[in-house]
């Protein structure tokens, strides 16, 4: 058999999934994500075809109300189990009857308790990189693309909401089932759905958000600038793909910032800060739309491709809107968070390449801003040995030639070749994509921005603290770059002086709390604890608290404190975040 992904028993040569007619059905009372699925292939059967499941129960294959033989296999603790269906005798389409178990590691059944309102329960989807193979059977790989159709069942008064286009809505006794459709052919990961009590508004003629009816106000307003960012990123990249561009905004357990699940983007309500000033998220869930969505890694070992590229864009979009000082001091932040990601996993570990075997490797658990920063760095030192204005063609050709295909590292290299011949002089590529810890050529980032920033952080290391009023007028971006340059630990005094001079106590952008309550707890600042089991407890966004969390279970004062807190978190938080904290503890051998 012809594997082309090591995080997949697809084999393409056995035909590709083109269309899915689903029927889903939410029960909230079992917590189980019930359905049937129609899938239409590429082609004819002409042996077995293999697809991916997890924690799945299959109850039946039919094709043409033919019952069709199939096989479950061993479970692979990353894979999952290979389903192959065994007799397809040259059909070229088939039903599958299955259930989500309640364990699913695609699914967050959430208690009325863990959302804003308090008074319903909810359901939420996250499938990248490779679980949707616990929601429904699939070529779980990012080079195969499927439309399809779906009926989503949810109990009354829920609104089910899809990555997909609204199709319209029929009661059916105690419940409601809301129609999508898909028109443009998505890979797996960016399959979604979410049901709750929510409601919407429209943002400008082709965005709207959606938020529990007391966020909503509040997502609106700090979501405004959608559409500007839409047409700063038509400039670039051509029209905006996928027609509409709606978001979605999750309750706080939601275990990443941002999923670009294709039309509908899920945000964590931990961006809604009130000033706008984590809005480069919107930028770079939207920048997806053309690198990542339309323009697909062929498999979670060229994730740089999705990462990279995005992050690139995303900072091309607010250089756009905010100035290139701005998008500068995001970069600078970006790369020290990159050094501290690599110092942490070894300088010569392989999570610090841009492409390494994944094979035998969760690639969840080898997510890290490495692929988006260290990405980011090499394309801005492409851009500037050739100059923007040919860089910008060379990406413009690069996304028109694989608009809803997929690329690998070494076809990209391949279009580096034909497209950008006279980079090869100047720069090692094949260091930069291949070789571990970071290049001495990276390119630098400046902006007066970084400079105030630095002059603090000098001071500071000559023993003058910043006051109050130093600092007062910083941008949001500018105090994390400082507590990005901050040493993990620091005197007790210190902790308690600069927590008064950058208003940290009373701070609600999660990204001080994170890096501030990290320092505090390294460095003994008992008075935080309280702040950070809060925030350990009421975020479930990993890049926030797996940081905090992990300063808890290094230092000695805090670590017998870690087991109880993930105990006391772990019903409330999504399955992904729970086990990247079990990890942190098995890694401190607690
Ligand atoms: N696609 C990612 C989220 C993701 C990565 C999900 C890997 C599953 C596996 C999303 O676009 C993303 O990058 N989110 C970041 C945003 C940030 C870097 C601006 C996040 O969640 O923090
Ligand atoms: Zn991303």
């Amino acid at each position: 058999m012809a594997r082309h992904d090591p995080h997949s028993y697809a084999d393409l040569a056995q035909g590709r999934i083109r269309h899915i007619v689903f029927r889903l059905e939410a029960d909230f009372a079992q917590r189980q994500l019930r359905g049937t699925a129609r899938y239409r292939l590429d082609m004819p059967a002409r042996g077995p075809f293999d697809l991916d499941t997890r924690d799945l129960d299959v109850r039946s294959v039919s094709s043409s109300g033919r019952a069709v033989r199939f096989a479950l296999g061993e479970a692979d603790p990353i894979l999952g189990s290979r389903l192959r269906l065994t007799d397809l005798a040259g059909a070229d389409e088939f039903t599958i009857g299955f259930t989500a178990s309640a364990e699913a590691r695609a699914l967050q059944w959430l208690t009325p308790a863990q959302t804003s309102g308090g008074r319903h329960p909810f359901l939420f989807t996250q499938c990248q990189p490779h679980h949707a193979r616990t929601i429904f059977p699939c070529q779980d790989s990012p080079s195969v693309r499927f439309t399809f159709e779906a009926d989503l069942k949810v109990p009354s008064p829920l609104v089910g909401a899809m990555a997909g286009a609204p199709a319209g809505r029929t009661p059916a006794d105690g419940a409601t089932v809301f129609r999508f459709t898909m028109p443009q052919p998505i890979p797996s990961y960016l399959f979604a759905l979410a049901a709750g009590e929510f409601t919407s508004r429209d943002l400008g003629p082709r965005s709207r958000v959606y938020a529990e009816p007391d966020l909503i106000d509040a997502a609106a307003w700090e979501f405004a600038q959608i559409e500007d960012m839409l047409a700063e990123a038509e400039k670039l990249y051509g029209p905006y793909p996928w027609e509409r561009y709606d978001m979605l905004v999750l309750p706080p357990s939601f275990p990443y910032g941002g999923m670009e699940n294709a039309r509908l983007t899920f945000l964590t309500p931990t961006m809604i800060v009130g000033d706008r000033s984590l809005t480069n998220l919107l930028a770079h869930e939207l920048a997806h739309s053309w690198t990542g969505n339309l323009v697909t890694n062929a498999t979670w070992e060229d994730f740089w491709l999705n990462e990279g590229w995005t992050t690139y864009a995303e900072r091309r979009i607010l250089g756009a809107i905010e100035g290139e000082d701005s998008a500068m001091l995001r970069a600078a932040t970006g790369r020290n968070t990159m050094l501290r990601a690599i110092k942490n996993f070894g300088w010569k570990a392989d999570p610090t390449r841009l492409k390494f075997s994944q094979a035998g490797i969760d690639p969840e658990s080898v997510v890290s801003y490495v692929p988006y920063e260290k990405g980011y760095s090499f394309l801005v030192r492409l851009e500037r040995i050739v100059g923007r204005p040919a860089f910008d063609a060379f990406t413009r050709k690069y996304i028109a030639e694989h608009r809803f295909q997929t690329i690998t590292t070494e076809a990209f290299i391949g279009l580096l070749r034909r497209d950008l011949p006279q980079v090869f002089g100047q720069v090692d590529v094949q260091a930069w994509l291949f070789d571990p810890g970071f290049p001495a050529d990276a390119p630098p980032f400046e902006s007066s921005l970084i400079d105030d920033v630095s002059n603090r952080l000098f001071d500071y290391q000559e023993g003058r603290l910043p006051r109050r009023e130093d600092v007062a007028a910083w941008a949001t971006a500018q105090t994390y770059l400082f507590l990005q340059y901050l040493p993990r630990a620091l005197p007790v005094d210190d902790c308690r002086a600069l927590e008064a001079a950058l208003a940290l106590d009373r701070t609600r952008v999660p990204q001080f709390q994170s890096q501030f309550l990290e320092i505090a707890v390294r460095s003994g600042y008992r008075r935080c604890l309280p702040r950070a089991e809060a925030l350990i407890t009421t975020v479930g966004r990993m890049f926030i608290i797996v940081p905090v969390f992990q300063a808890m279970a290094q230092t000695e004062w805090s670590r017998p404190l870690a087991r109880p807190l993930l105990e006391k978190v772990r019903l409330r938080h999504h399955p992904i975040t729970v086990l990247a904290m079990e990890k942190v503890l098995l890694q401190q051998g607690l």
